[in-house]
């Protein structure tokens, strides 16, 4: 274990016992200061991997030296030392990104342990950090990431089909990522210098779809008082992106028939035919061949779109994806809400894999920037994703803290936790009557009695409640 700690506490004899106990044990670089704004100034100047620091200290307290230091390396880990009673500022700290706290005083064992484990995540927080950009570079394209053999394949015919003409027909359900692909094959074509226009066809109202796409000249219909270029023209020499292409009607199909196969055009109201240079990509979520054969989409123009096929497949089906895109998105977030977020817990990356996410990439982004946003600590937990629901441990009052607290703690709180609950619902059943209750329960009224003042239930309260 090798690394640098600075260590500020007012109190100097805090400072020589700690000294004491880590030099002992390990080999690590101390340095001790009591004074907090002087120890603001060294962490100017020097490197440091861990600062331990108290809470309460003249000058400069614990938490605003800990705001200090990780405004100048927000990677620094710092670990708050609190007397006992101030436990609750100690949580406020961690809050803020202190990454433990220690309660005054300690056992040796206690603070050698802490330091353990903040030198270890460390380690890890690098090797993770290095070996995700290795991935991230490895497993992308253009915008796209996925380390599925699916989507490597995919990426490998983006490869191939880009630079050419060709058509492109995308399909796959909703939030897999169509649009972003159709973005992909544009940066790599040798068009990526001009435009890619995108045409939502179900967004756009039947009546104006014609003209949106090819425009109109002076007079075509009321309200239109002078000649208006279409999108087809804007994409000239680009790529047009028809997205939901099968939600076009039978009439805008045949028009757009002409265009796909002879690259031509006529505005609306207009008698003279344009020609434009255009790369096609369409994408839907439906099952066009299905839709061909029902005579619902024409299929000429299916062939026509049909040159190239891709198909994203849902993210239940690559499932190998989760983690790179949950670790991309996390940096996405992170960077747009300026946090220091930089990992997800094993246990929340368990639940997002576990999760059928019907709405795909799409729903695992909205997943992941509102963790982004209700993330306190350095690392996403499964209650920063999944703040209301049934993903939350089997045990409430703990939470996913309850490595804070020793086993005894732990335990405690749980009983008193159980007793109330408890209590609560024989009383509810009961109508407040403590007899009734006491027989349910199989215990004395005494106890009751005992349990209710313990936990400040009042059954007059719950006799109202039932009414
Ligand atoms: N492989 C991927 N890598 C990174 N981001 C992705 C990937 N796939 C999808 N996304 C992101 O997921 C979101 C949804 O993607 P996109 O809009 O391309 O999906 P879509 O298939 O067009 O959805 P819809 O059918 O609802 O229109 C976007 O924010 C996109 O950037
Ligand atoms: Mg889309």
């Amino acid at each position: 274990m090798s690394g640098r700690i600075l260590i500020v506490d007012d109190e100097k004899d805090m400072l020589v016992l700690l000294r004491r106990i880590i030099s002992e044990k390990t080999d690590l670089q101390l340095v001790t200061e009591s004074d907090s704004v002087m120890a603001l100034e060294l962490f100017k100047k020097q490197p440091f991997d861990l600062v331990i620091v108290d809470l309460k200290m003249p000058r400069m307290d614990g938490i605003k030296l800990l705001e200090e230091v990780k405004k100048i390396n927000p990677n620094v880990l710092v670990v708050i030392m609190t007397a006992y009673g101030t436990i609750e500022t100690a949580v406020e700290a961690v809050q803020k990104g202190a990454y433990d706290y220690i309660t005054k005083p300690f056992r040796k064992e206690r603070i050698l342990l802490t330091i353990n484990k903040v030198m270890k995540w460390r380690e890890m927080v690098r090797e993770n950090l290095a070996l995700r950009q290795a991935l991230e570079e490895r497993d992308s394209f253009s915008c796209m990431v996925g380390a599925s053999p699916v989507m490597k394949e995919i990426f490998e015919q983006i490869r191939q089909v880009a630079p050419t003409t060709a058509t492109v027909l995308i399909t796959g359900a909703s939030g897999t990522g169509k649009e972003l692909l159709a973005r992909a094959i544009h940066q790599n074509s040798l068009r990526s210098s001009n435009k890619m226009i995108t045409i939502n066809c179900t967004a756009i109202p039947e009546q104006v779809i014609e003209s949106e796409l090819f425009g109109h000249v002076k007079g075509a219909f009321t309200g239109a008082w002078k000649d208006k270029r279409g999108l087809v023209e804007e994409a000239h020499q680009g790529t047009l992106f028809l997205d939901e292409i099968g939600d076009l009607n039978p009439l805008m199909q045949t028009k757009l028939l002409r265009l796909v196969q002879e690259g031509e055009f006529k505005p609306v109201g207009s008698v003279v035919t344009k020609k434009a240079d255009i790369r096609f990509i369409a994408a839907t979520n439906h099952n066009l061949k299905e839709e061909m054969e029902e005579k619902r989409f024409r299929e000429d123009l299916y062939y026509r779109l049909n040159v190239i096929h891709l198909e994203l497949p849902p993210l239940k089906e690559r499932k190998d994806d989760i983690s790179l895109l949950g670790y991309h998105f996390l940096k996405k977030y992170t960077r747009a809400n300026q946090k220091e977020i930089i990992d997800i817990s094993p246990a929340a990356m368990q639940s997002l894999l576990s999760l059928e996410l019907p709405g795909n990439v799409r729903e695992l982004e909205n997943i992941i920037e509102r963790g982004v946003i209700f993330c306190q600590t350095n690392a996403l937990e499964v209650r920063d994703l999944f703040p209301d629901n049934e993903h939350k441990t089997p045990y409430p009052c703990l939470d996913e803290d309850i490595y804070r607290l020793s086993f005894k703690e732990a335990k405690d709180k749980m009983t008193h936790e159980f007793h109330r609950h408890y209590v609560l619902s024989v009383l509810r059943k009961s109508r407040g009557n403590i007899s009734k209750a006491a027989a349910m329960a199989g215990i004395q009224r005494q106890y009751i009695h005992r349990l209710m003042k313990e936990e400040g239930i009042d059954a007059k309260d719950i006799n109202l409640k039932c009414e």
